[in-house]
């Protein structure tokens, strides 16, 4: 059965605390759920303000293939803010619970009734699609709410959706009254569902287990409070988990890390490292036992492949680590220890990790120089020049020349301080070649006074998600970021060129 992916990510998900989008945001964030193949866009509230109705409108004419739709409360106000925005679908709501309607509204049952039939009636004068949802319908009455989405069919909607306003359903209740919804309206039914207590996804699935066809849901699950259900979640769970029917969608699933990352990035909302599918761990592997057994064969500690949502697997090092895991790492960059090499450097590994220390490539990579006699790593990036210039009433400026295998490349940019722009400048050399991304970036100061030398750590990635960390010590803040910045990128570009020669092998 294919289910319909309803994305709230620009609606509900920009009500996520602290996040507002400006009109080209959303745009860009809009043709990102487009590619990745969302049937239907909740692209924002119209009537909220200027901006947002621009927004909507924006996007509304930007030739995507999915719906566009536009949040609107059950007033008439709303509706036409919705078709001055370039509309012709929206979701409209109210609150259908006893709680809301005493405190909120201040509305008898029937009054609400009545004026979702109204509004759904006028919307379809206007010529709109319809989908209607019960606001708090998981709190609601269930006679009540079979009664509404009766009426709502009657007036004609076209979709009705029941959303879990608070998160407050079980997997059981959503089924239960997914079921009363199909029943009373035969319409296509959507759900909502918000994560208060970790339920979202799996109230998703319940509802479509039990007849829905749709899920609204919200890329890395951002939303009002601990959010909505998340997309890479519910499609990858619909996807790979075994039911008694099978589920498909449109969604092209290797591009949702990417897409995860660039929400993640435009709306300033971190995804946390442990999160389901998009999370920095979630394909990383530390103990012996596990990296042991993924390299015999990944379905041990790998319920799928992170190449099909677009990741890559990595391994790190640290006091649960074994033989075989610390040699796949140092094979990443072409570095074959003996065995009693191994185990020496693994003795020094996991002695660091008993004193609490946080073991990165950075450090077992000085381990093995040490152990193995040997000077650093194959050089592939060369920095051949560099200046920068920065003051009062100028913005500051960085050019960058850097020697790739051989052929020069020139980069160019500003920044908000001298190491921005030298960092920037790297970046448009690097961003092009490989698509390398800074991901962290940590000073520290090593002494103190104006001649103090500084600790610059970074980790940067790549599109595919692998990822490298370099240190760097100098005196001199920018030079010692940049020199930090391409042993990242030549650490990364190596491990890449070395994979790619073992694949054609
Ligand atoms: O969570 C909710 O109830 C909503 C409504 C606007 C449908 O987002
Ligand atoms: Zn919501």
């Amino acid at each position: 059965m294919k289910v319909r992916i309803f994305d709230t990510t620009l609606r509900d998900g920009e009500q996520t605390p602290g996040v507002a989008l400006t009109p080209d945001q959303k745009l860009a964030i809009a043709q990102k759920l487009d590619e990745l193949g969302v049937d239907a866009i909740e692209a924002g509230f119209p009537i909220i303000s200027s901006g947002e109705k621009a927004a909507v409108k924006q996007i509304a004419h930007a030739g995507l293939k999915a719906e566009i739709c536009g949040l609107a409360r059950t007033e008439r106000k709303d509706i036409d803010a919705a078709v001055e925005a370039g509309l012709d679908y929206i979701h409209t709501f109210i609150a259908t619970s006893d709680i809301h309607l005493k405190y909120k509204l201040s509305l008898s049952r029937e009054q609400a009734l009545a004026k979702a039939v109204e509004s759904v009636q006028y919307a379809k004068s206007r010529g709109l699609q319809v989908e209607f949802s019960a606001e708090d319908a998981t709190r609601t009455d269930r006679e009540f709410l079979r009664k509404v989405f009766k009426a709502v069919t009657e007036a004609g909607a076209d979709r009705i959706d029941i959303p879990d306003t608070v998160g407050y359903s079980t997997p059981q209740y959503i089924a239960a009254i997914t079921k009363d919804a199909v029943e009373a309206t035969h319409l296509p039914v959507s759900v909502h569902c918000h994560n208060d207590f970790g339920l979202a996804v799996a109230n998703a699935i319940s509802a479509v287990q039990a007849g829905a066809q749709c899920a609204h849901v919200t890329i890395n699950g951002i939303g009002e409070r601990a959010g909505n259900a998340s997309l890479e979640e519910f499609v990858m769970a619909l996807q790979c988990l075994q039911f008694d029917k099978k589920f498909e969608t449109n969604i092209n699933t290797k591009l949702l890390y990417e897409t995860s990352r660039y929400v993640s990035k435009v709306a300033g909302v971190q995804v946390q490292p442990n999160k389901a599918i998009v999370g920095e761990n979630a394909f990383g592997h530390e103990s012996g036992i596990h990296t042991h057994g993924v390299l015999s064969n990944p379905l041990t500690y790998e319920p799928i492949s992170p190449e099909l949502v677009g990741r890559t697997r990595w391994f790190q090092v640290g006091k649960h680590a074994g033989a075989h895991g610390i040699s796949a790492m140092l094979e990443e960059y072409g570095i074959k220890p003996s065995r009693e090499q191994t185990h020496e450097i693994l003795e020094r590994v996991k002695k660091l990790g008993d004193q609490g220390k946080h073991v990165t490539d950075v450090e077992l990579l000085s381990i093995t120089g040490e152990v193995m006699h040997q000077e650093g790593l194959r050089r592939l990036v060369h920095l051949t020049g560099f200046s920068v210039s920065t003051g009062i009433g100028n913005m500051p400026y960085a050019f960058v020349k850097l020697n790739i295998e051989g052929k020069d490349f020139i980069g160019t940019d500003y920044g908000v301080g001298p190491v921005d722009a030298s960092i920037n400048a790297v970046q448009k050399i690097t961003g092009e070649i490989s698509k390398v991304r800074i991901k962290e970036y940590k000073l520290d100061s090593i002494s103190g006074g104006s001649e103090a030398l500084c600790e610059v750590t970074i980790k940067v990635e790549d599109a595919y998600g692998n990822q490298a960390s370099a240190r760097s010590i100098g005196e001199d803040i920018v030079i010692t970021s940049v020199q930090a910045m391409i042993d990242g990128i030549n650490r990364i570009m190596l491990k890449k060129i070395l994979k790619q020669k073992n694949m054609g092998q």
